[in-house]
């Protein structure tokens, strides 16, 4: 990626000051949806390593994972596989139980979503303290998939999340860093 690439895409994520609670910026990535020029390349970007690698599957974790995974996968040409909050999947699924930054919460997905050995990528908008992610690949795990790397747009590397990840022995992707 150029370094003007990477400046263009830090642009078009725009900074929303103290949401949803004070003290927190929360960066908003509807503006570089919204610019066809800045989603193309985010996409490009970030199945470079991939490109025409076999990935079986693509986990987007709900909700922006969904709009970067779906785009992921349709450039992989592989399937697509819904992470979403507990509740919320219609047949039966497994759960993990996740850390927030205070508390704890679940995600799901359907026990038969990975046929055993399948190569899958993970994907969401942004890491911070990795609690989401962490619980996603240890669910895909959990399931028979092999967790062949973690992509996400967004990476805040101060609270430690990508590190916590490459921990885990799967290889992390981001492409822009904020403080
Ligand atoms: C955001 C983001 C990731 C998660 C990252 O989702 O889209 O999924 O936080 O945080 P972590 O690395 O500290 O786990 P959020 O929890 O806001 O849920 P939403 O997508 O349903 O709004
Ligand atoms: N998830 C966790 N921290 C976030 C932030 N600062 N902006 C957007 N999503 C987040």
């Amino acid at each position: 990626m150029t370094p003007e690439f990477a400046n263009d895409l830090k642009a078009s994520v725009r900074a929303i000051p103290d949401y949803p609670k004070p003290g927190i910026i929360f960066r908003d990535i509807t503006t570089l949806l919204g610019e066809p020029r800045a989603f193309r390349r985010a996409i490009d970007e970030l199945v470079q390593p991939w490109a025409g690698s076999k990935i079986d599957k693509v986990a987007g974790i709900e909700a922006r994972g969904f709009i970067i995974g779906g785009a992921i996968a349709h450039q992989v040409s592989s399937g697509f596989v819904p992470i979403r909050k507990k509740g919320k999947l219609p047949h039966t699924c497994v759960s993990m139980e996740y850390a927030l930054e205070y508390g704890t919460d679940k995600i799901e997905v359907h026990v038969d979503a990975i046929t055993p050995g399948e190569r899958v990528i993970l994907v969401d908008d942004l890491i911070a303290t990795g609690g989401t992610a962490e619980g996603a690949i240890k669910l895909l795990r959990q399931i028979g998939a092999e967790v062949v790397a973690a992509c996400f747009v967004i990476d805040l590397p101060e609270l430690g999340g990508a590190a916590k990840i490459r921990a885990m022995g799967v290889p992390v992707r981001t492409l822009v860093a904020f403080e």
